[in-house]
């Protein structure tokens, strides 16, 4: 956000975002059924209803309570829905129907704080705000961006709804393509920047951005396309998920007690292998990246005698070029746009391997930012410099326990503004409902 603009345009573009961002999450739940308000897809987060009260909730504790001290208007519901990520020892509690507010309460919930987080919009100081957090519109952004990224974890829950619960969306799917011809792109050795710059007011961040820091990166080599589908299926069948020495202890133990035998999202029914997208369940797109899980994601890296990347790399092979300059995004510095890749919401699902030549990086590697997010092999840690969120200390640093790991880039449902270079995103190696594909690297 341009600090040369004036206070008037830095609020409008607030008004403008915010507006965009809650008229998405409130289409999402024109999609759950109203039966399915209760259902609980994902064991590790909350069931659906939680969701309904969270975005408000979260914006209203930090702009109105935080920021602004004003006077709740119903305590009881800013703490039910304050914080909707729980570490990853807790299990949330799961409620009864008439446990919680009723959908209507709940509704005019989100009307008040919407009401009064508009009137903060309107009326507060951005330059000289009566808070810190509010500088420049700061907590607004941070507001902006949570809903956002919530655009993409109710994704992970409705997927996990099954289809007659949910309200189905036009949503055509692209499966065939030309084969992509992987092959492997030497990458020189080089420095990589990570993070961002806190005196670098003009880009918003989380706490987890903070501080900028260059990685000397030595020469490696990574697949220049997802491993797909029709990859992946050949790891299953040459029994990759019976054979012990691909996996880790930890790995094993997983798979073991949950008798995993093929990626989250394939099903079978007799032969026929087959693939739950959003809206219909369909014969498996060999064409699409593989969504697993870390811990498949790395046994068949060991497989193929290869490796995940690890964060570094993936900057290099990103946003690293032959002169040694970097750049914001995999394709230069433009603003993404639709035929960079698949991402911002165009689809529901993803998109053939190398659909999208025009985001390719200076080092000729594909989709590295959108259409599935992508595993690294390296653990989830503060950067030097790292400091909480005052207002929410744990947002990060609950998950700094070294059974996190990095994903970098984007799927289908990330919005166009959490694909900055700097954005980091952490998932628990077993979790097996988000959007997250993998290359592999030798090095
Ligand atoms: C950054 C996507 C890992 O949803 O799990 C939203 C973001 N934290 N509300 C998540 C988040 C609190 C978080 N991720
Ligand atoms: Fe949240």
């Amino acid at each position: 956000m341009s600090l040369s603009r004036t206070e008037a345009e830095l609020r409008n573009s607030l008004t403008v975002r915010l507006a965009e961002a809650r008229a998405r999450t409130d289409e999402l739940f024109q999609l759950v059924r109203p039966e399915a308000l209760y259902d609980h897809p994902i064991p590790d987060w909350h069931q659906v209803i939680f969701y309904l009260g969270h975005f408000e909730a979260f914006e209203w504790n930090l702009i109105g309570r935080d920021a602004l001290d004003l006077k709740p208007f119903n305590p009881k519901l800013d703490e039910l829905f304050r914080f909707g990520v729980l570490p990853s020892t807790d299990k949330p509690k799961v409620y009864s129907p008439s446990e919680w507010p009723r959908v209507e309460e709940i509704q005019r919930y989100n009307r008040q704080a919407r009401g009064k987080v508009d009137e903060c919009l309107r009326t507060v100081s951005l330059r000289q705000p009566p808070h810190p957090y509010l500088q420049d519109g700061y907590a607004f952004q941070l507001a902006i961006e949570h809903r956002w990224m919530h655009v993409e974890t109710m994704a992970y829950v409705l997927n996990g709804l099954p289809y007659d619960r949910k309200v189905p969306q036009p949503s055509p799917l692209e499966v065939t393509a030309p084969p992509a011809e992987r092959r492997l792109i030497e990458i020189p050795a080089g420095t990589a920047t990570l993070g961002l710059k806190r005196a670098d007011r003009a880009t918003l961040g989380w706490d987890n951005e903070y501080e900028s820091h260059t990685v000397e990166v030595p020469a490696f080599a990574i697949e220049s396309h997802n491993v797909t589908n029709g990859d992946y299926l050949e790891f299953v069948r040459a029994g990759g998920y019976r054979e012990r020495s691909l996996w880790s202890e930890d790995d094993w133990a997983w798979r073991n007690a949950r008798g995993i035998e093929q990626p989250p999202f394939w099903t079978r029914r007799g032969d026929q292998r087959r693939c739950r997208a959003q809206f219909e369940e369909i014969p498996l797109p060999l064409s699409w990246p593989v969504y697993v899980s870390h811990a498949e994601a790395s046994a068949y890296a060991r497989w193929a005698g290869k490796a995940l990347p690890t964060e570094a790399q993936f900057h290099r092979a990103a946003y690293g070029t032959p002169d040694g300059c970097e750049r914001a995004y995999p394709w230069g510095n433009e603003a993404p746009s639709v035929q960079h890749g698949n991402f911002d919401c165009q689809r529901w699902d993803p998109a053939p391997v190398g659909a999208h030549p025009a985001g390719t990086s200076a080092f000729g590697v594909a989709d590295l930012v959108g259409n599935g997010w992508e595993w690294t092999s390296t653990a989830f840690h503060a950067f030097p410099g790292f400091e909480p969120l005052p207002f929410y200390p744990t947002f990060s640093a609950n998950f700094f326990d070294g059974k996190h790991y990095v994903v970098k880039g984007g799927s289908a449902r990330t919005a166009a503004c959490l694909l900055r270079r700097s954005f980091r995103n952490w998932f628990q190696p077993h979790f097996p409902y988000i959007y997250a594909t993998f290359r592999c690297v030798e090095n």
